[in-house]
């Protein structure tokens, strides 16, 4: 069967609708329980295979709609392709085009989607038919974030985030379809550095596992809407150094009766969305928080 030349992947954007960071690891990294769910909302990466290598030799160029982004080494699609080709021998030469939506430094995931995103292109595209374990080896050593992109719905991931695993038929039902509105002031924040506040913060900012452990299972055995499921404890950490964000979610909560939500390690916000919900209303008070090149976007739990 011959390959093709040339896929196009749709790269989601993530909210991570339940995240308990539990405690540090021994790496400096921290061990995290989370609900993880991709939206229909998110970049456009096209991959095509090129005559031959551009004049600088590399094998793989990326050329992006956003000037801000680095299209370099230090991008996770060249990184993620350069992963792929140490793992199969893969040679050939590989154009990338990446239509960026998602906004960067939000929580929302954007460039681990677009790391995995290239794996599964190149998957295609070579034939070299890498399997889910090898493909989710590959994007853990990528970045945290990366694997829980892979199953294509909302997952629970543990560890650093390479432990993923599907949420029962039942728990998916509550999730699938939900709309949500997601918003971002105009500053990002680092989640290297929410990380660090946090364990600088002190034992008593993590949950411990055994409570977040139950908390879930509460939630996935029982009934309760996906409302119920809504925690963050990357929040105090950030709320406390950007202001801007728990006056605006206390505004949305008294005066729409929202539940919202920082999403990752922010500074994207999220809610889910009442039928009926107050749209223009909504989005006016979040322009005059937060100043009109505020990110607004309605999406759905995919
Ligand atoms: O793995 P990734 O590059 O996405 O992580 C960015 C930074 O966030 C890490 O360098 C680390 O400081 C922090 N982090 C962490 N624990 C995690 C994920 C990220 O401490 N589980």
């Amino acid at each position: 069967m011959s390959q093709p030349q040339n896929v196009s992947i749709f790269s989601p954007a993530k909210i991570n609708l339940f995240l308990a960071v539990t405690g540090r690891r021994a790496d400096g990294y921290h061990e995290l329980i989370s609900v993880v769910a991709p939206l229909d909302f998110g970049d456009e990466l096209a991959a095509e295979i090129g005559d031959g290598r551009p004049a600088t030799g590399a094998q793989f160029s990326l050329e992006c709609n956003d000037p801000a982004l680095p299209v370099d080494d230090s991008n996770l699609v060249i990184k993620a392709a350069q992963a792929f080709v140490a793992a199969t021998g893969w040679k050939a030469a590989v154009k990338f085009r990446l239509t960026k939506r998602i906004p960067v430094g939000a929580g929302l995931g954007g460039g681990s989607s677009n790391g995995t995103a290239a794996l599964l292109a190149l998957n295609q595209l070579s034939g070299a038919g890498l399997g889910r374990a090898a493909l989710m080896a590959l994007a853990a050593g990528l970045g945290s974030d990366c694997p829980l992109f892979l199953p294509g719905g909302p997952v629970v991931m543990r560890g650093r985030g390479e432990r993923v695993e599907g949420l029962p038929a039942a728990a998916v039902r509550r999730l699938h379809g939900r709309s949500v509105l997601l918003f971002k002031p105009s500053f990002g924040v680092s989640t290297a550095w929410t990380y660090e506040r946090l364990a600088a913060a002190g034992p008593e900012s993590y949950l411990a596992a055994a409570e977040a452990e139950s908390r879930l299972a509460t939630w996935i055995e029982g009934e309760a809407d996906a409302a119920e499921l809504l925690f963050n404890n990357l929040e105090p950490v950030v709320f406390r150094k950007y202001l801007a964000l728990p006056v605006l979610l206390k505004r949305l909560r008294s005066q729409f009766g929202l539940a919202p939500r920082m999403s990752g390690s922010g500074s994207a916000c999220f809610a889910l969305l009442p039928v009926g919900a107050p749209l223009a209303e909504i989005r006016a008070a979040i322009v005059e928080a937060w100043g009109p090149i505020s990110f607004v976007q309605v999406a759905a739990i995919a």
